[in-house]
């Protein structure tokens, strides 16, 4: 049986870089305070018009392409992580279709948020083990800043989030001992409304009570998006900080040491980690829990924010590119977020 080995990986990092300090023209906060709490120092946004969510993607995948000694037209299949689409539908899998000029390949895109690329990982590792595709691009990639509240209303959502891109082709190989191991995803949709976007959605406030508007009078057609959201900051994400946190850093470990037990692997097997990078206190957490050594966990957040999707392929994409993966090394992959879901891939480079 085929396993999937990483063969190329490219990242994609917006010019423009909006530091703690620029924020204060928006909102009340302090360097000190997002420094203190989250680790972030700085972080990068698209630009306006002329970059997307799938346009930083296709940058990212060009690299990944070309690494991995293959053309747009060898890949057989795309799978595409964000919570931020160029369109509300169709997904950005078929943008990065036209746009790299592909096959008339699948695409499939991915709604998993923090976790979505790890989830991204496992779907396509599932169709090169079948035999059905040999080279997968898998994506994440985000554009947060056109849509967060830069008000101090929003100001704990919007400073912890950055723009960008990163990619992997996956491909088979019969490499004996080579490629991901094995990947492990969970959710609990129990928390589902505490770091949530409720609209545009269909909900008409069947699950949300507090804090949607009350539509009921709305007209139809507005239910999905009415000016009254609007005035309530409810086309923002919905964040409970303290509850994210604490669920966090129980998963975080909880997932790692699943994927490191069922190979008969220990901490010591492990060459880096590379967590999503939601925050830098939570990524110090879980080295301290797990005993790493700081050579054994690899963060970025300082420097782009919680890319969502994309960070675990730019931290990869970096981590590879400052030396720090060769081939035998051991990767491990773990992500929480939204949903709340998580999940962990193990992957021997
Ligand atoms: N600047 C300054 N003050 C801010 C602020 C900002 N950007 N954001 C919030 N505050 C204020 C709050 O208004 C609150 O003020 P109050 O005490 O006067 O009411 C105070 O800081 C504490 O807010 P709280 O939300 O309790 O802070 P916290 O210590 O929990 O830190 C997070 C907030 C968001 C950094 C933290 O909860 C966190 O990182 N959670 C996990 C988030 C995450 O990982 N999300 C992505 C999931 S993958």
């Amino acid at each position: 049986m085929p396993t999937s080995k990483i063969a190329g990986i490219g990242c994609y990092i917006p010019e423009n870089k909006v530091t703690n300090e620029d924020l204060k023209q928006y909102m009340e906060t302090t360097d000190e305070w997002i420094q203190e709490r989250t680790g972030i120092r700085e972080r990068h946004y698209a630009h306006r018009t002329k970059e997307t969510t799938t346009t930083m993607a296709v940058e990212a995948s060009k690299i990944a392409i070309e690494r991995a000694g293959i053309t747009a037209l060898d890949i057989d299949f795309i799978v595409f992580a964000t919570l931020s689409p160029d369109y509300y539908f169709p997904g950005c899998g078929v943008l990065v279709q036209r746009a790299l000029q592909m096959k008339e390949i699948g695409a499939l895109d991915i709604r998993n948020q923090c976790s979505g690329f790890v989830y991204a990982l496992s779907v396509a590792d599932q169709f090169i083990k079948t035999g059905m595709y040999k080279n997968i691009l898998v994506i994440g990639s985000e554009k947060h800043s056109f849509g967060l509240d830069f008000s101090t209303r929003g100001r704990n959502v919007s400073v912890l989030f950055g723009d960008g891109a990163g990619a992997v082709v996956l491909q088979a190989t019969e490499k004996e001992g080579q490629g991901i191991i094995s990947t492990h995803l969970h959710s609990d949709g129990q928390s589902a409304e505490l770091l949530a976007m409720y609209n545009p959605g269909t909900h008409a406030n069947h699950w949300v009570k507090e804090p949607v508007a009350d539509y009921t009078d709305a007209a139809i057609g507005e239910m999905f998006m009415s000016e009254q959201m609007i005035d309530k900051a409810q086309n923002f994400p919905f964040m409970d900080g303290p509850a994210v946190f604490k669920k966090a850093i129980v998963k975080f470990p909880e997932v790692i040491m699943e994927a490191l037990t069922k190979n008969r692997l220990t901490t010591a097997d492990i060459t880096i980690l590379i967590p999503h990078q939601a925050n830098l206190r939570i990524s110090q957490f879980v080295q301290q829990k797990l005993a790493l050594r700081n050579d054994q966990v690899f963060n970025n957040i300082q420097h782009y924010g919680n890319t969502t999707a994309a960070s675990i392929p730019i931290a990869l994409c970096e981590a590879w590119q400052q030396g720090k993966i060769k081939e035998g090394d051991l990767v491990c992959m773990a992500a929480f977020g939204s949903g709340f879901t998580w999940a962990s891939a193990l992957v021997r480079w």
